[in-house]
């Protein structure tokens, strides 16, 4: 348990009548925004206590399992290094071709073993629906890293996050988010443009044609009343943005591999164009990048991408907390 004092946030200490305790993490369609307040506070406070302390009890004595079905470097060393720093530890299964899934099993089976070990299961997975699947067999809570093409829930609420910490929590209401390459892959996307329909943002989609964001994900966010516009190039929305999300052209779910050499290349992020965009914006992007941001941007103070993964850590340390019944 911590001794700093008490924050008006975060009221450490067991409570498991909590409302997120023991319940899965599966898309983003679970959180209002009250939810996000109260995230984000503890996540505020995770932060402080990392800064202070480095590492705390909070979680002692429980165990995490990270099960990777697909690559990952942030979101599996973000979940270990947030369940380490609560004084918690971490079974990581991060190449399923050396476990009994090699054999055959299931994923069901695959987490029914795994909760007689740990007390709460991360799960990457490269079918959508995978995650939903997991927490049906799983009496323990399970967290989606990634389902397919499907969502990303903890990238869109440190996403948000970093959105609140970078530009101010009051000015989300208003403001302009252009998100921008495969749209129709990237989960991450598919998970942000959700979320962040709970607040009065104006939202554009710049791809290619064959990469545009999905239907059902455009008609939810527009049963929110949400303003959304779709483009192929950026220069007419730039100047208005106030958050551009970049994104990694996936190639590993492209079925033919002719139109991502087609798309591959289709947008790149420089200094040069981004003197058209406002001096108080930034740039964002889920990471890992390949050609889409030019690595001479990486020092403009607006390139947030590299802050974002570091507020990921405190909101990872956050859900956990939350779901094992401590926040
Ligand atoms: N890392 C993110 C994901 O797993 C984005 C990407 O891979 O491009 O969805
Ligand atoms: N942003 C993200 O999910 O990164 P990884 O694929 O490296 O986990």
């Amino acid at each position: 348990m911590p001794t700093e004092p008490q924050s008006p946030y975060l009221p450490f200490g067991e409570n498991k009548h909590a409302a997120w305790f023991g319940k899965d993490i599966i898309s983003v369609k679970q959180f209002n925004r009250a939810d996000l307040e109260y995230i984000f506070g503890v996540a505020h406070e995770m932060r402080g206590m990392v800064e202070r302390v480095g590492t705390f009890d909070l979680l002692k004595g429980k165990i995490l399992a990270n099960l990777f079905y697909e690559p990952s470097t942030r979101t599996s060393s973000s979940f270990t290094a947030a369940m380490e720093r609560l004084g918690g530890s971490v079974i990581p299964i991060n190449e399923v071709k050396y476990s009994s899934v090699t054999k055959g099993e299931s994923l069901s089976d695959t987490v029914r073993t795994l909760e007689c070990y740990a007390d709460v299961i991360v799960l990457r997975h490269p079918e959508t629906g995978s995650a939903a699947i997991a927490a049906k067999a799983a009496r323990k809570p399970v967290i989606n890293a990634g389902d397919g093409t499907g969502e990303h829930p903890t990238q869109a609420l440190l996403d948000t996050f970093t959105i609140f910490e970078e530009l101010g929590a009051g000015q989300v209401d208003g403001m302009t988010v252009t998100m921008l390459g495969d749209l129709k892959y990237g989960r991450t996307v598919h998970s942000l443009a959700r979320l962040l329909s709970l607040f009065k943002v104006r939202l554009n989609y710049v791809s290619p044609d064959i990469l545009k964001m999905p239907k059902e994900v455009m008609d939810e966010v527009g049963e929110k009343g949400i303003a959304q516009a779709e483009f192929s190039t950026l220069e007419k929305v730039l100047p208005e943005t106030d958050v551009l999300y970049v994104t990694r052209v996936q190639k590993e779910r492209f079925e033919d591999p002719a139109d991502y050499e087609k798309v591959k290349s289709a947008y790149v992020i420089d200094p040069a164009i981004m003197q058209a965009a406002k001096q108080d914006m930034i740039v964002m992007h889920p990471l890992p990048r390949v050609t889409e941001i030019s690595m001479d941007f990486d020092d403009d103070p607006r390139a947030a991408y590299f802050r974002q993964m570091e507020y990921g850590l405190y909101v990872r340390m956050a859900l956990l907390a939350m779901v094992l019944g401590k926040a």
